[in-house]
């Protein structure tokens, strides 16, 4: 059986303000609850502040009330009787302060240690959303950017998958274009055996790039032959096709290799898809009038723009501006998706800005930026270097994403590799702190509780999902929009906002409960969690607001708040840990309980995060 989706806590509280609006000002048409956590929590957990505004629309027409405030005392008075809230009060203009009661707080918990986080998923108003992320180019590096198109856009489609929204996760790769030309002829040249290999031995297919270019500069005549060759591909000639079939594919193994490190799963649609829709999907703009000549091109005019949007080139080519508005067309009407989400770096707003405007002229898109369908584009800063400039290795030349990712987990292996050493000395008594330390004992302590050896293989793991986990972290926990400075002994260090700590810090909450002896499934069924100690409720609060932080960050698109939240969990349990003895204590079985509830929405925050928590069981 289906176990029921409950929503945030936010959602539910609006439900039950909503039912109170109703039934105190039923003249009042269109009133959404808004409910906000609460600024200051002495004063509450949440607030509910319709109060102000109601009062406007109110003025004059109802005599009853005087002022916001007793309006206020209207939305309490009519409150359906809710196990939920345990007290409401009014403050400053009518804001409604509202005090959770410890036990549903519990319950809830409780609930879903059973029933599984799962029922915790905040519900969308969205269906089906393609999220077009990563889309590196064919024959050229996957650049640190594409990286953190990567990341970006795999944990938003990983928040709203848990939101049981359908994501269409799209590789809208750079396959399709001029410069295949100029790549064919010359892997006719260099390669004449081209056709008896499947995947010709070009090596570096960058440099291949860059060679190419270089004759295709330089030779005027192989320049010419360049050009002809784009003719021939786009006439879908064979021995065309299948040159630039085996250029992608050489790329596609590539950047195969990045993702699967990652863990990151990509569809790929590239542009060469969409090109065969782009005349019906040009002529569609057409026939609304959209499309104007300018210098030649065609073009679209948007307003607040001063230059206008080209969709075929002067030569009659398409663009990436004509791609990409024959996806949208594409998506919208093919695939039915009802948000598109773009993630690239900030530096092609404008392009995005310019073809979504497009798209609301010719009513493909509501004018309201609001309504659904929707396209957004998420945007993201730089990667700097030390220097401050942006990031490259000691060439000037890009960072390749597989040597950084190398690097990455060396330096974690090589961390793990000297703690065994400190792990030695813990076992002989000795405290030694160190981070990893916790982090592989979690995973030596089999069930017996005797710790083994590391085998090579958890070793290479570990490091790669810390080291993997690390960069990403390093990543993901800055709002997209800054721009963030590269550095391994930052994002490795075990002290801080970073993956190391927060993995260790949830290591040693499941190393509690092993410790304990105690069967935690068995306490689930049978224990209760009561959370009479102020530090406790303060956890289970936050826990509680797993729900609407997974909301807000899928709302807004941004990952940065479930970063911040993860990172404040695990202070609040440190604080609970420190205050609240738990193994030995009269209210064990209860804290257990809570430590199980924090690692669960810890491993849950770290999965949306594309982060492995430990080979842990
Ligand atoms: N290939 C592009 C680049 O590397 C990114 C494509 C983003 N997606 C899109 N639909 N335009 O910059």
């Amino acid at each position: 059986t289906e176990k029921e989706i409950i929503g945030s806590q936010k959602q539910q509280l609006a439900k039950l303000f909503e039912e109170s609006l109703k039934a105190a000002f039923p003249d009042v048409s269109d009133v959404q609850p808004l409910i906000a956590i609460c600024n200051d929590a002495k004063h509450g957990d949440y607030q509910c502040n319709n109060a102000m505004s109601l009062w406007n629309k109110l003025k004059g027409k109802c005599t009853q009330l005087k002022g916001p405030q007793p309006v206020g005392k209207a939305i309490i008075e009519n409150l359906p009787a809710s196990e939920m809230i345990e007290k409401c009060s009014i403050a400053g203009p009518g804001f409604v302060n509202i005090v959770l009661a410890r036990q549903w707080i519990a319950k809830s918990l409780q609930k879903m240690l059973i029933d599984g986080i799962e029922t915790w998923a905040p519900k969308l108003p969205v269906k089906r959303t393609v999220v077009d992320f990563s889309s590196p180019n064919i024959a050229k590096e996957m650049h640190v950017g594409h990286l953190r198109s990567t990341i970006i856009g795999d944990t938003l489609a990983r928040m709203l998958e848990f939101s049981n929204v359908e994501v269409l996760r799209r590789n809208h790769v750079g396959d399709w274009g001029t410069q295949f030309g100029m790549l064919i002829e010359f892997l006719f040249d260099q390669f004449p055996n081209w056709e008896a290999d499947s995947t010709p031995a070009i090596g570096d297919l960058e440099g291949f790039y860059k060679a190419s270019k270089q004759r295709f500069d330089s030779d005027a005549d192989f320049k010419e032959r360049a050009q002809k060759a784009v003719v021939s591909l786009q006439g879908g000639e064979e021995k065309y096709r299948m040159a630039w079939a085996q250029i992608c594919e050489i790329s596609r193994k590539e950047f195969q290799k990045v993702y699967e490190r990652l863990g990151v799963h990509l569809e790929e649609k590239g542009e060469s898809f969409y090109n065969p829709y782009i005349p019906k999907a040009l002529e569609l703009l057409n026939e609304k009038g959209l499309i104007e000549e300018s210098e030649g091109a065609r073009v679209i005019f948007i307003e607040g723009k001063k230059i206008p949007l080209i969709v075929v080139k002067r030569d009659g080519g398409f663009n990436y501006a004509s791609t990409d508005l024959t996806a949208l067309w594409y998506r919208l009407n093919e695939e039915k998706a009802d948000w598109m989400i773009y993630v690239t770096d900030v530096g092609q707003r404008e392009h995005f800005e310019m073809f979504f405007s497009a798209a609301k002229r010719a009513g493909w898109l509501p004018s309201n930026e609001k309504d659904y369908p929707k396209a957004s584009h998420v945007g993201f800063g730089l990667v700097l270097g030390e220097d401050g400039k942006r990031f490259r290795t000691r060439s000037t030349e890009v960072v390749k994403l597989v040597d950084l990712l190398d690097e990455a987990k060396s330096r974690c292996k090589l961390a793990l590799e000297e703690r065994g050493v400190f792990y030695i000395l813990a076992t002989l008594g000795y405290d030694t702190g160190g981070i990893f330390l916790f982090y592989f004992l979690s995973l030596l302590v089999n069930i017996t509780g005797k710790a083994k050896e590391w085998t090579a293989e958890e070793l290479e793991q570990t490091a790669e999902a810390v080291g993997y986990g690390a960069v990403k972290y390093a990543d993901l926990k800055n709002n997209r929009l800054t721009n963030y400075t590269f550095n391994f002994d930052q994002m490795l260090s075990d002290k801080g906002n970073t993956a190391v700590y927060l993995l260790y810090a949830h290591a040693r909450i499941c190393s509690i409960i092993r410790k304990s002896g105690r069967d935690i499934e068995e306490l689930k069924k049978s224990g209760a969690i009561d959370l009479a100690h102020p530090d406790e409720r303060m956890l289970g609060l936050h826990l509680l607001q797993f729900a609407e932080i997974v909301e807000e960050a899928c709302t807004n698109l941004l990952p940065n708040l479930v970063c911040e939240y993860l990172y404040n969990i695990s202070e609040d349990f440190t604080r609970f840990y420190t205050n609240c003895q738990v193994v030995g204590s009269a209210e064990e079985t209860s804290r257990l309980l809570l430590c199980e509830a924090t690692a669960v929405v810890m491993r849950k925050c770290f999965h949306l995060l594309g982060i492995t928590p430990g080979v842990v069981d």
